[in-house]
């Protein structure tokens, strides 16, 4: 059975390498940092955003949170993502998901016999165990880049996409320095981690980087 923790930066490159993995050798592959997102979303359209018992109410809406939920595009929007790095720093709903990657984890492995993950705490708290590691990073441009293109806004001016290109980088700086510096799960790389920055390779250069760490490392 085939463990693979995926952690790194926002728009490294990560959730492609998942996706990708998953389709090369058919485990399920989770994508945690949706679950984050799912709570934020809930606490907008609930209007509780201000409310006093922030963590206790992310704990209520993370404690119902299911996993046919998160294939959402407005959990994608500035707004959620921001959001969900912040209540993402509350122990007591990291508790919560942290289990629910856990099941995910050891049922995709009785079932399918592997399992990917990618997050930002994955290959440090929620599979310490894990047989292959992997920290994806690229330069801060560069994703911020990566992000605008995903946009698919064609009719920018080129001041526009200036602007929208530093805010995006802005927004990204703020979100890697809270989600590294957060005391409890901080993305940091696992000891035992590969690290490949991706500042100037494709996703297909990168899956066969880690396909190649794969295969040559499996023990049977
Ligand atoms: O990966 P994604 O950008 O969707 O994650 C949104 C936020 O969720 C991250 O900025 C991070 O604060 C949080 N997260 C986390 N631990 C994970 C996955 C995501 O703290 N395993």
């Amino acid at each position: 059975m085939i463990e693979i923790a995926i952690d790194g930066t926002a728009a490294s490159g990560k959730g492609t390498l998942g996706k990708k993995l998953s389709e090369k050798y058919s485990f399920p592959y989770l994508d945690t940092g949706m679950l984050y997102r799912k709570v934020a979303y809930e606490l907008i359209k609930s209007n509780k955003i201000n409310t006093e018992k922030l963590e206790q109410t992310c704990c209520d809406f993370g404690t119902i949170v299911t996993f046919k939920e998160l294939k959402n595009k407005n959990l994608r929007t500035e707004d959620v993502t921001k959001l969900a790095s912040k209540i993402a720093t509350f122990p007591n709903l990291r508790k919560i998901l942290n289990n629910k990657q856990k099941k995910f984890n050891n049922l995709s492995k009785k079932k399918y016999g592997g399992c990917i993950l990618d997050g930002r705490d994955i290959g440090t708290t929620i599979l310490p165990n894990a047989d292959f590691k992997f920290f994806i990073t690229a330069s801060l441009e560069v994703r911020a880049k990566r992000r605008l293109l995903e946009k698919n806004i064609s009719f920018l001016h080129e001041n526009d996409e200036k602007c929208m290109l530093q805010n995006l980088m802005n927004n990204m700086r703020e979100r890697d320095n809270q989600d590294s510096k957060r005391k409890i799960s901080p993305l940091v790389p696992a000891k035992d981690a590969h690290i490949i920055d991706t500042t100037i390779i494709n996703p297909e250069e990168l899956l066969l980087i880690v396909t190649n760490i794969i295969e040559n490392n499996m023990s049977c």
